[in-house]
């Protein structure tokens, strides 16, 4: 039985891949506005806007590849059952080989159905872009993304994983949105924490910081692991 290594990461883990971060300088947040474009009332309000900004992204993510960090955390599997808890609406994590990926703010290659959510489809090839009016099997659709005041509905399963984990690592997050940024607190007393961060915002109390990007940071986190 291998020991549960569980991964928790944010938009730095594909920073090193080309897609920007969310409040890093030039980050996307000092680009769109985030409540007209990543928000259930910015939906409701341009719904074309808010597709076009997705549409934007998807573009950018299918020329973008998986970084030496994403690949580095497949390697880990060899000695450890690897669960990644990603708030990334990016595939990076999948497109490395990942076996085990959670999303907790959603998909950006997927849409679904505006009158039934369990309808999810995936794009790709060259129709990446939706609009208002698209349809899918007859149905209008909206990005399979947890639009800011939204719930988040995989943050049970998400907490499950967590109180399980063996070792619990957070890379590339600012831990300034929750649910996301509390998983931290559902670690058993006594399991190591590790934090891979070039540039932390805040330090949490107990946690053991790599303080470099994901590249460098994993190897580096793969050596202690070895050494633990
Ligand atoms: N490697 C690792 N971490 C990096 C790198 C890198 N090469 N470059 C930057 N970082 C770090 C930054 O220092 C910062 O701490 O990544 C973090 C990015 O923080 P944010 O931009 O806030 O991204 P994130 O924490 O994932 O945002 C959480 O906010 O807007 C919402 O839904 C969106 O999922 C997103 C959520």
């Amino acid at each position: 039985m291998k020991p549960k290594l569980v991964i928790s990461t944010g938009a730095g883990m594909s920073a090193e891949s080309g897609i920007a971060t969310f409040r890093d300088a030039g980050g996307l947040w000092e680009q769109y506005p985030v409540m007209e474009v990543a928000s259930a009332d910015g939906f409701a309000r341009n719904p074309g806007l808010v597709h076009e900004f997705y549409n934007r992204r998807r573009r950018e993510l299918v020329k973008a590849q998986p970084n030496a960090g994403h690949y580095g955390l497949v390697d880990l599997e060899r000695n450890y059952d690897v669960y990644i808890i990603t708030q990334n609406v990016d595939n990076l994590h999948e497109r490395a080989g990942s076996s085990h990926v959670l999303h907790l703010h959603g998909e950006l290659m997927k849409v679904r159905a505006l009158d039934n959510e369990q309808l999810v489809y995936e794009l790709s090839g060259d129709n990446l872009d939706t609009t208002p009016t698209t349809l899918i099997e007859g149905h209008h659709v909206r990005p399979h993304i947890v639009f800011f005041q939204e719930a988040v509905p995989n943050i049970e399963p998400a907490i499950k994983l967590v109180e399980q984990a063996d070792v619990f690592v957070v890379i590339g997050t600012s831990l300034n949105v929750y649910p996301a940024a509390g998983l931290l607190h559902y670690v058993r007393p006594g399991i190591q924490v590790y934090y891979i961060d070039p540039n932390p915002a805040t330090v949490p109390a107990n946690v053991h910081l790599i303080k470099m990007g994901a590249g460098r940071g994993v190897a580096e986190l793969k050596k202690q692991l070895d050494h633990q």
